[in-house]
């Protein structure tokens, strides 16, 4: 699918690998929309960029409706997704003080899963009734982003696993679902990217993960992530798909 002069908003694209994508769509052409949860640094990536930066919670049905309204009314509908909202926080099933807390657990869940799948419903909703944009009957392209960590998670991310895992779980359905109105869902699965998220880390934490990458033996950078998208998006055969993005990085225990 030709990006230029096409609707897209990403979530999570005040930050990372989110606001990384939201530079390489407007740099291609694209009319790029940018939700976030934090209003500061979503208007900040907007303004860089010359898009439209939103206020937006993913786990919210009204916040999100609204976000698609108002990127609708400025840009015209949707033809691209791109979910990078996520939130990484890690907590042991028996930890120091008990028990997993289950707010915590369903907060996650809520936020990562939930969240892509609300804006997944509402992006398929919209591009189901547009008309096709080229010869293959293309429609429209959902972009998510899970984790290696979906695989083989380590001590302490059972939520966040569990959360990706729904993310990789959920791909091919819904590529089957909506193919008939010629509209992709792919999913992309980092390993460890240089983002606020990761570099935030103790710097031994950030060692010890370098360490179970096989090649290249560093951080991965958030445009080799956008590179990737941007390549999903012009690739129509690219449908229903996992794509891990990780220098063959395998997670160890912890
Ligand atoms: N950095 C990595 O190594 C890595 C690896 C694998 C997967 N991921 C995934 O990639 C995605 C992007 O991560 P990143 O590294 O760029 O992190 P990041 O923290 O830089 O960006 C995530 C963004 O999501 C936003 N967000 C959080 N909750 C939200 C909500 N409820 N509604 C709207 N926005 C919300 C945050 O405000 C932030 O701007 C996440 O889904 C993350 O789980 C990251």
């Amino acid at each position: 699918m030709d990006i230029k002069g096409l609707a897209v908003i990403v979530t999570g694209g005040g930050s990372g690998m989110g606001a990384e994508v939201a530079r390489h769509l407007a740099k291609a052409g694209a009319k790029v929309a940018v939700l976030d949860i934090n209003k500061a640094n979503v208007e900040a990536v907007a303004k860089e960029i010359g898009g439209l930066g939103i206020e937006c919670d993913v786990t919210s049905d009204e916040s999100a409706k609204a976000a698609f309204a108002t990127a609708r009314a400025a840009h015209g509908p949707v033809r691209v997704l791109m979910n990078c909202a996520g939130i990484a926080p890690g907590a042991r099933v028996v930890g120091k003080d008990g028990p997993h807390d289950l707010g915590f657990f369903s907060k996650v869940i809520g936020v990562n899963l939930v969240g892509s799948f609300n804006m997944l419903r509402l992006a398929a909703a919209e591009m189901s009734t547009l008309d096709t944009l080229n010869e293959t009957g293309e429609r429209g392209v959902i972009i998510n982003t899970a984790s290696v960590a979906a695989y083989e998670g380590q001590i302490g991310q059972a939520a966040y696993s569990a959360s990706k895992g729904g993310i990789v779980g959920m791909t091919l359905p819904a590529a089957r679902e909506l193919a008939r109105f010629g509209v992709r869902v792919v999913t992309i699965a980092p390993g460890l990217i240089g983002t606020p998220m990761l570099l935030g880390m103790p710097q031994e934490v950030q060692d010890s993960l370098i360490a179970t990458t096989l090649f290249p033996k560093r951080l991965g950078l958030p445009e080799e992530f956008a590179k990737l998208a941007l390549h999903v998006i012009d690739n129509a055969l690219i449908n229903g798909e996992t794509i891990r993005l990780d220098g063959a990085v395998r997670l160890a225990p912890k």
